[in-house]
């Protein structure tokens, strides 16, 4: 629905999925940054001045020097994304600036990934396809690449929002004992029979298996640090779908090296895409570029939650994915 026959000027920082491109070259007039390159705060505004409407993803830093220099011109930040960490929130409430994001649409995806880091992780992915690939393969042994099994084990989900509980419903389908911490207990229909763990170092103590699933955040920098890692169960294995700041890159690292945890599942890195190198020297941890969304259903998904979200405020209307100050 194209809602004026004045369009509105909106830059897109990074290209998004097809079909949600041509929605939005409908409504508006519509800028690209045509070759995806990763813009530079500077660079975003100068290429976004004049613009209602910003649509970003996590890859940019919309930070305060963004959002009053494209202001007062700029009216919403959509960011492809659940995660808002990247947006200076205050300044943009400060600002009068609606911020949307993309929650629900991406838990399927993002707990599907988490699952596959979890399996990759306990049952040596990186080392199996290493083994075949490399032509290194002398054939089936008794004792080749002993894994550890998922049933019957405990998973601690950090951060059990709605990516969480997804995880938790796979790993329960695993036979996994399922466990939480959260800053609040959940209601019971949505704990479904999860245990909860008001205190983090608790629930470190009990699991087999972390997935840390909780919301970026500065407050959480480096909260799995040595001393954290220190309370896990030897040989416990660590997964990661949130954002890279959480985990503590030297303990992680080093804690891998020596087996005191067993592996490790990283989608997500401080410092993405130029992460520890000392990371791809350790095969007990199975890598990926941060791809916890990306299926082309839920890409797109995503993309039409920012269009629709646009349109309902351009008519007055609230939408669910807007932002709100807390
Ligand atoms: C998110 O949605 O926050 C993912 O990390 C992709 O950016």
């Amino acid at each position: 629905m194209v809602l004026s026959t004045q369009k509105h000027t909106a830059f897109l920082c990074r290209r998004f999925t097809e079909s949600v491109e041509a929605a939005l070259h409908k409504r508006y007039d519509l800028l690209v940054n045509k070759n995806d390159s990763l813009l530079t705060p500077d660079e975003i505004v100068s290429s976004a001045q004049g613009s209602q409407v910003l649509l970003a993803s996590a890859t940019e830093q919309i930070n305060e020097s963004v959002l009053r220099q494209l202001s007062p011109t700029l009216r919403y930040v959509a960011t492809l994304s659940v995660g808002y960490d990247h947006i200076n929130m205050t300044v943009a409430q400060e600002l009068g600036i609606g911020v949307l994001h993309t929650p629900d649409v991406l838990s399927d995806a993002c707990s599907e990934i988490a699952m596959m880091l979890m399996l990759n992780a306990c049952r040596r992915g990186y080392e199996a396809d290493c083994m075949v690939r490399s032509g290194n393969w002398t054939g089936w042994s008794p004792t080749q690449l002993l894994g550890s099994g998922l049933k019957g084990k405990r998973v601690v989900v950090f951060g059990m929002g709605r990516i969480g509980q997804e995880i938790a419903t796979r790993a329960r389908a695993f036979g996994m004992e399922i466990h939480y911490h959260n800053r609040r207990q959940l209601p019971p229909e949505q704990e479904a029979g999860a245990t909860y763990h008001p205190a983090l170092d608790e629930a470190l103590k009990i699991a087999d298996v972390l997935v840390i699933a909780a919301p970026g955040s500065p407050r959480l920098k480096g909260i799995i640090n040595a001393e954290r890692i220190a309370h896990l169960p030897p040989r416990a294995v660590l997964v990661n779908i949130s954002r890279g700041e959480l985990v503590d890159d030297d303990a992680l690292i080093d804690a891998l090296a020596t087996g005191r945890v067993f592996a490790a599942g990283l989608d997500v890195f401080a410092n993405e895409p130029n992460i520890d190198p000392r990371y791809r020297e350790l095969d007990n941890v199975f890598l990926s570029p941060h791809i916890g969304s990306a299926t082309q259903e839920t890409r797109d998904a995503m993309g039409w939650l920012l269009v629709d979200g646009l349109d309902a405020l351009y008519q007055g209307r609230t939408p669910s994915n807007l932002l709100v100050p807390r």
